[in-house]
């Protein structure tokens, strides 16, 4: 169901400090901040008919990202904003994936390093979809790590360090024969995949974990939008796994993941319908930059 894709640029530029860069000459310091401290935040987009989605959101969300962690990004959003057209341009690529990232540099290595350089890069590479047969549903598993709480990580931040637990996650799942991870927070309520949101349907309702305690959703904001034109009613809300047999639907939502329906979680069984079907569609239509209809 997980297509093999290449989650990495291997030739061409990409943009680095303000410059575009041959992919494979881009280097960075051993000793930087960001790879030993996790003080680094990086952006999922996805670009499609040479069109990046929701570009400026993504863009202010990596600016919020970097003030959450302490740091500036050393551009404005509209020289970021330049920065991503020009790459996309020059890649050529129609149907990119592309991945801002952001951090400290190398100049100190200890806990506290306020005076180090800040960095950027985008990087950008060809992506289709990223399971094949979506109304087939994918299967998730239940992940054992938990999502933090507000006041104990800044869980706000698209942060690499925040991804340490989706990465055990994520590969902990597939071992089990998983597509994918769903993440309880640390109360146990359901929170999030390790890298999508989630929602749920029930009699023609949509329902999904309210977003105190996870990423601000790009993906999930334009669900959001969709339901409201489609008079789909949203409870955001907290949600107990025992709830989960009391659903008709599921599907998580991403950058990356787009749209994706849910057929199992861990022994629990969801039939894609009509629902998760029409949300394809309409995400569809506004990713290619249509009106819905
Ligand atoms: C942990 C996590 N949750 C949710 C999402 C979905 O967010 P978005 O729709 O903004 O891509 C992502 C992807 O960035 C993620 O990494």
């Amino acid at each position: 169901m997980t297509k093999t894709l290449i989650f990495k640029q291997t030739h061409g530029k990409l943009w680095f400090d303000g410059k575009f860069v041959d992919c494979n000459e881009a280097k960075i310091s051993v000793q930087t901040h960001g790879l030993h401290y996790g003080s680094c935040v990086f952006e999922g987009e996805r670009a499609y008919g040479g069109e990046i989605f929701k570009s400026r959101t993504h863009t202010d969300r990596l600016i919020n990202s970097c003030k959450l962690l302490g740091f500036e990004l050393p551009y404005s959003a509209t020289e970021f904003e330049r920065a991503k057209q020009e790459l996309r341009q020059m890649s050529g690529i129609e149907q990119a994936y592309v991945r801002p990232v952001a951090w400290r540099g190398s100049e100190q290595l200890g806990v506290s390093a306020s005076g180090n350089t800040i960095h950027a890069a985008i990087a950008i590479w060809e992506m289709d979809t990223y399971f094949s047969d979506k109304m087939k549903g994918i299967r998730l598993d239940i992940a054992d790590w938990r999502r933090p709480p507000a006041v104990c990580a800044p869980v706000k931040a698209k942060a690499a360090g925040l991804y340490m637990i989706c990465t055990l996650s994520k590969d902990a799942a597939a071992r089990a024969g998983y597509n994918d991870a769903m993440m309880m927070d640390y109360e146990g309520r359901i929170a999030e995949c390790t890298g999508a949101h989630i929602f749920f349907v029930r009699d023609g309702e949509l329902h999904t974990p309210s977003a105190e305690w996870i990423l601000d959703g790009i993906t999930r904001a334009t669900v959001m939008e969709i339901a409201q034109v489609r008079g789909l009613t949203v409870h955001e809300r907290h949600i107990m796994p025992d709830e989960l047999p009391r659903f008709s639907e599921c599907f998580i939502v991403g950058s990356a993941v787009e749209i994706t329906p849910v057929n199992e979680i861990k022994g629990t069984y969801f039939t894609p319908g009509e629902v998760s079907r029409q949300m394809i569609e309409d995400y569809d239509t506004l990713i290619h930059g249509k009106a819905l209809v």
